[in-house]
């Protein structure tokens, strides 16, 4: 099992650190290799993603990747900016399928700033595409209007679309995630407006004829918004495209508390996968020791599941940060009165130690 470690900017390098002790307290084998991305291979090697990088990732069974991103860059060309590593690394490895769960801890209710009774028990899965949409969509660019409202203006412009294979294949993961959950799945378009999410409403309602076990249902992106903040729990799965699926996942993580908290997968067809906490490399708290470690504490158990086939040691991952949080450990992004605050390396000692002692236990009950 080889894992590609690539901590990042920011706090990546202090949460990934925490991960990977976490990842060697298992009594498994794994071959992990770290190298830079982001800003700081930028600084090292002139780009956010080298060739060295792109080729260990390439190599591996799963990359556990922390975190990009730096004001700092913000003046850089587009094509040098830390964001470009993580995009070219979902290009190249083809990770067109990222799971991002929402999950209310319950010890975490209090965190969040929906009242208790809404979001109490919230399990959502939010499946969003990853390599296609505006987001890759060509032609891009500024130019000079030839028409529109000011013809001989400058102006920018991206493209959005979709081709049905595209379509059909994150369909495909939507449908069956769903049928190991509650069989239900919303799908999010702006079919109202947007020829590709007409499209895309079309290919998905195809799709859900060969899952005639799992209720679909489609959703405006503007009224799911609303939604996820009026009645989340109505939720279970919801799929949708790669620029709605970039706004709604942060704005369900936000309902949990702390989207300190939330792991992500994104996988390609050979179940290749990329690990990353939800969120960013935070550049204000870096180099602090306060940032929550436990969104890639989650990542790594989610690679274990997906990427590497073994799904106990998920658990086990899974029950120690539990274990931590029933403790009343909280990291200050957590923290609520009556609680214990603790820093980043504290709370990965923790975990450490609510997993040796279940590995314990394991060994002498057998
Ligand atoms: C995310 C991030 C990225 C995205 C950025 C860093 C390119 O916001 O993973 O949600 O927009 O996809
Ligand atoms: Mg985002």
């Amino acid at each position: 099992m080889k894992i590609a470690v690539l901590p990042g900017d920011g706090i990546g390098t202090e949460i990934v650190a925490e991960a990977v002790r976490v990842l060697d307290t298992l009594d498994l084998k794994f071959e992990m290799e770290t190298a830079l991305v982001g800003g700081a291979a930028y600084e090292a090697h002139g780009h956010p993603l080298p060739e060295s990088t792109l080729k260990l990732a390439k190599e591996a069974d799963a990359v556990l990747f922390g975190a990009v991103g730096d004001w700092k860059y913000d003046k850089l060309e587009r094509s040098l900016r830390p964001e470009q590593a993580i995009l070219g690394l979902r290009k190249n490895l083809g990770l067109f399928a990222n799971f991002r769960p929402a999950i209310c801890y319950e010890q975490l209710v209090g965190a969040s700033s929906l009242k208790p009774e809404l979001i109490s028990g919230l399990d959502i899965l939010i499946i969003r595409e990853l390599t296609g949409d505006i987001y890759f969509g060509a032609p891009r660019g500024r130019r000079t209007a030839v028409d529109g409202h000011f013809p001989g203006a400058e102006e920018a412009f991206d493209t959005m679309r979709y081709s049905r294979p595209e379509i059909e294949r994150i369909a495909h993961v939507a449908f069956q995630a769903a049928r190991k959950r509650s069989k239900r799945v919303t799908s999010v378009d702006k079919a109202n407006v947007l020829e590709t999410f007409q499209f895309w409403k079309d290919v998905v309602t195809e799709v859900g004829k060969e899952y005639p076990d799992v209720e679909l249902d489609h959703m405006y992106v503007d009224n799911a918004a609303m939604q996820l903040v009026k009645a989340p729990k109505k939720f279970d799965v919801v799929v949708t495209g790669n620029m709605f699926g970039d706004i709604l996942s942060d704005e369900a993580a936000m309902l949990t508390g702390s989207i300190g908290m939330l792991p992500s997968a994104s996988l390609n067809s050979s179940n290749q996968g990329l690990y990353e906490p939800s969120h960013g490399s935070a550049p204000d708290i870096a180099g602090k020791g306060v940032a929550n470690p436990l969104a890639t504490i989650l990542s790594a158990a989610m690679m274990l599941r997906f990427s590497l086939n073994q799904p106990e040691a998920a658990d086990r991952i899974e029950s120690a940060v539990q274990s931590v949080l029933a403790q009343g450990l909280r990291t200050g992004d957590i923290w609520s009165a009556g609680t214990t605050r603790v820093g980043t390396r504290e709370m990965g000692d923790a975990v450490v130690a609510a997993l040796s002692a279940s590995i314990t236990k394991k060994t002498i009950t057998g």
